[in-house]
């Protein structure tokens, strides 16, 4: 089977990429039989000049019987391979397809009207693509005939554009000088630049290297859903997802972040397909796992023998910004990394770059066509790699009000208050000993779900009534729950604990530990502790798997952002409360309901 290569071709608005393009197809015989003539014909009847451009958007109308076209991808083939040519149909949505992935290609061909000369875009485009990453680069001076095929004219633009893409540190694999319009140096040799010796475009395609493959990289894949067979007493799950990059095989130890739960896979499934003992890069795959674990969309699969991920919630990252509305700091954002989704605000704007002219300053927003370094806070631990050891991994988006308003590459990551205590979890997680008995086994004989209620709020002994009145309550109801105050851990297990600066966040993880054994076990936990602010939550979210922990402010409003599931005040009848608790748990599925 042939190569298959994806180039993107780039350039400022009216540079003549769709020209070129078609261009390409006609002189190549890539056209089908007749077409060339019928929008020529076409052109004649309605007395507009005839343009290569026209052949694109002709093909397009044909897609329904099976030309070779659709929406912004044309398809040709040389000798050499088959290639796919992205040719965005409009700056905007070029942007937006380079930087959700969307487009992805490996190399790219940048179009320079040589009477025009380099625009904001051509140089815009430059630096986008040095951003992501693609960096085999062919500049195209186009129009040639404009500036009638003179030397002088193409060299000063060499000159001026190469100057440019070195300052971003990209070489470009050449220049040519062609007339998309008059098809010179496209695929024919002609005579009206005999100064110009280097290859043609079809040459220039042909000479791209084709990028090794991304199986010999670690393997990562986004978790996209875990899904359950259906068969009579068949309980087994397949976790489903693409393959970034890397292989897996059966027998493979995997682990998922950012929970840092890991199995082995025990087969490997593909919709309609027998895939055998292995899959790798590229391909739509699930597995089945030896054990049964808890994990849901949005983790990252990686294998235990190789290099694994980052986990935190902060990350230095270049931004592309796309937004009609400029990015701001201390407001909510959607970030997407592989399947996963995390609510972000901008901690830190570093510099804000003009894309198209490099100036760089220091802005209190990010404007549209700003690139800019920043710090990224994430609400929830993520899970990616560095752009520059696995790129795709290394990638994001952000959406604001259900746009895609920007994207980029994340250049390192950085550490957070709960950093410490992460490691410990990533560790106790890799050498829990799995006991046979599953959650969900669990869950069906207890007839609830494991959780943790999480009563906290201002100095108040009325809190400690409320948690045992809740105690009381569903103990009578039936159910498998536990109270238990932040008091009855300090003078046992906790007895060890020097009493100095980080006293606190040595008793809340030993809390965040203890509350975790319980809710392995299956139990629905109690816990009462007082003033607790959004960092020590952060701290227990690290140990506690956050889709099992319900908190309850019991008291006057937080004054820090303290999020909480349930607010109660004071005053409220402790019969109420209790009431208003179950209910909620009800709701959320960890209790029977019966409404
Ligand atoms: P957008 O898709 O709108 O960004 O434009 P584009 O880059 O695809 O440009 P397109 O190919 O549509 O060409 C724009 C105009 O430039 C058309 O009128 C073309 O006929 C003209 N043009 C393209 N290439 C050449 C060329 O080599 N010489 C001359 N004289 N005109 C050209
Ligand atoms: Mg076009």
């Amino acid at each position: 089977m042939k190569e298959k290569m994806n180039i993107v071709i780039v350039g400022h608005v009216d540079h003549g990429k769709s020209t070129i393009i078609g261009r390409l197809l006609a002189d190549t015989g890539s056209l089908p039989e007749g077409k060339l003539e019928a929008v020529k014909e076409n052109c004649a009847r309605n007395s507009k000049p005839f343009e290569y451009a026209f052949l694109l958007d002709a093909l397009k109308e044909e897609q329904a019987q099976g030309i070779t076209i659709d929406a912004a991808r044309v398809f040709f083939h040389t000798e050499k391979r088959n290639y796919i040519i992205l040719d965005a149909p409009g700056h905007i949505e070029f942007l937006r397809n380079m930087i959700t992935g969307a487009a992805k290609a490996e190399a790219a061909l940048l179009v320079i009207d040589a009477h025009e000369g380099v625009q904001e875009n051509s140089r815009r485009h430059g630096y986008m693509l040095s951003m992501l990453g693609i960096n085999q680069i062919v500049v195209l001076i186009n129009k040639m005939d404009l500036v009638k095929y003179d030397q002088k004219s193409y060299e000063n633009l060499v000159k001026e554009y190469g100057d440019f893409l070195k300052s971003i540190n990209v070489e470009p694999q050449a220049f040519v000088p062609v007339s998309g319009m008059q098809g010179d140096n496209i695929f024919n040799q002609m005579e009206n630049m005999p100064w110009y010796t280097g290859t043609n475009v079809l040459g220039v395609l042909d000479d791209f290297t084709k990028k090794k493959p991304l199986n010999n990289q670690a393997f990562r894949m986004p978790v996209q859903g875990v899904y359950k067979f259906t068969g009579m007493g068949d309980s087994r799950r397949i976790v489903a997802g693409t393959i970034d990059s890397g292989t897996v095989n059966v027998g493979d130890e995997i682990i998922f972040y950012p929970s840092g739960k890991k199995s082995k896979v025990k087969t490997l499934e593909a919709f309609n397909e027998d895939i055998g003992d292995s899959a790798s890069a590229g391909m739509a795959a699930g597995f089945t796992l030896e054990e049964q674990i808890y994990i849901s969309r949005g983790e990252l699969a990686a294998k235990t023998s190789e290099s694994i991920p980052k986990v935190t919630t902060r990350a230095l990252v270049s931004l592309f910004w796309l937004g009609s509305k400029p990015m701001e700091k201390n407001k909510d954002y959607v970030m997407k990394i592989g399947s996963s989704r995390t609510t972000v605000v901008v901690e830190e704007i570093k510099a804000v770059i003009d894309a198209s002219t490099l100036a760089s300053g220091v802005k209190e927003n990010i404007e549209r066509h700003d690139v800019a370094e920043i710090i990224l806070k994430m609400k929830k631990p993520a899970a990616f790699d560095l752009v520059a050891e696995i790129a795709s991994t290394g990638r994001f988006v952000i959406v604001d009000n259900y746009e895609i308003s920007g994207g980029g590459i994340i250049r390192e990551s950085l550490p957070d208050k709960q950093t410490w205590a992460r490691d410990i979890v990533l560790q106790r997680n890799f050498e829990w000993e799995k006991s046979r008995i599953t959650c969900t086994q669990r869950a069906e004989k207890y007839n609830q779900k494991a959780a943790l209620l999480l009563i906290t709020g201002p100095e108040n002994p009325n809190k400690k009534v409320l948690a045992k009145a809740v105690e009381e309550k569903l103990f009578i109801d039936g159910k498998f729950v536990y109270y238990l105050g932040f008091e009855s851990l300090l003078f046992g297990l906790d007895a060890d604990v020097q009493n100095g600066e980080n006293a606190r966040r040595e008793h809340l993880r030993r809390l965040g530990e203890t509350a975790h054994i319980l809710l392995d076990s299956g139990l629905i936990l109690v816990i009462t502790v007082d003033q607790f602010n959004s960092d020590d939550l952060a701290l227990i979210n690290t140990m506690v798997n956050p889709d099992f922990i319900e908190t309850i402010w019991y008291g006057d409003d937080p004054t820090d952002d303290h999020p909480f599931d349930i607010h109660i005040a004071s005053e409220e009848e402790i019969e109420n409360s209790v009431y208003r608790i179950k209910e909620t748990i009800q709701r959320r599925g960890i209790i029977y309901s019966p409404w």
